[in-house]
């Protein structure tokens, strides 16, 4: 495997003191990589990369990035610190245009690099050329992502954490997000995803875990956990991952 950018030991979190959420989970992301979080609803998915992001408070484990242990950072650092998480909702901001959006983005980067930067996302991301000038809130919701993963690569992320980008979307919007996903992969961008739409993130990704009740259960190559009926009966409920019916209790 690649070097590891993203190493996440043991990892235990939850909202309330005594009340752990994230129950020991662990996953490493190498350099360049796409990984998958999968999971029941409720599994704790969301607040797995939400304690990654300095979101939810952490009562053991750690988190290291490129080798620096960030478990104790607060979450306004964490773009400095190298990691961009893009939320599942409220990930723009929606009165104003997406070229504000762009440059409300680039607080880090030096004043004269941020003119540039916008550019190479508008060559990466060109639907969002065409509507630098719209409120970004009446964007499609697949352009809207496009914004708010646009917003968290700006800054040349170490690695780019996403929670359930396709989540709400139509299908017509949710290939977009994938398609632009596939497109981010050929960047050599690292990728750390969650995803209910796990056919299609598995499709992207390299490898895959399955967090169940706060603890990472399963952990394989991306295209290999697609085809295991196991881990489709078990974890991924009706998501059609090829399992006849009938065979489960
Ligand atoms: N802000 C919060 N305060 C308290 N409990 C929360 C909060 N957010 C989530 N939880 C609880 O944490 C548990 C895991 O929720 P979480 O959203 O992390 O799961 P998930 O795997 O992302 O689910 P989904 O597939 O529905 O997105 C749930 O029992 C939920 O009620
Ligand atoms: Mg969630």
């Amino acid at each position: 495997m690649s070097e590891t950018v993203l190493d996440v030991r043991d990892l235990e979190a939850g909202y309330e003191p005594g009340v752990p959420i994230v129950r020991g989970a662990s996953i490493t992301v190498g350099r360049g990589e796409i990984v998958v979080v999968l999971g029941p609803n409720g599994a704790g998915k969301s607040s797995f990369i939400k304690a990654i992001a300095g979101l939810v408070p952490i009562s053991r484990g750690t988190v290291l990035l490129d080798g620096n242990d960030i478990t104790a950072a607060p979450a306004h650092t964490m773009v400095r610190l190298g990691l961009a998480f893009v939320p599942q909702t409220e990930n723009i901001f929606p009165l104003m245009s997406v070229e504000d959006n762009l440059k409300v983005a680039c607080g880090i980067l030096e004043r004269r690099e941020i003119p540039a930067r916008i550019e190479e996302m508008y060559v990466a991301f060109p639907d969002l050329v065409r509507q630098r000038r719209t409120a970004a809130g009446n964007l499609s919701g697949g352009q809207r992502q496009m914004l708010a993963v646009a917003r968290a690569l700006i800054v040349h992320p170490k690695v780019l954490v996403l929670d359930e980008p396709s989540a709400g979307l139509s299908p017509k919007f949710v290939s977009m997000v994938f398609e632009m996903l596939a497109g981010i992969r050929k960047s050599s961008v690292t990728i750390l995803l969650v995803e209910q739409n796990a056919k299609a993130a598995l499709a992207i990704g390299d490898r895959a875990y399955v967090l169940v009740e706060g603890k990472d259960r399963h952990e394989g190559v991306a295209s290999e956990l697609w085809n295991d009926p196991m881990i489709a009966e078990l974890y991924l409920g009706q998501r059609p991952l090829h399992v006849e019916k009938g065979g489960a209790a």
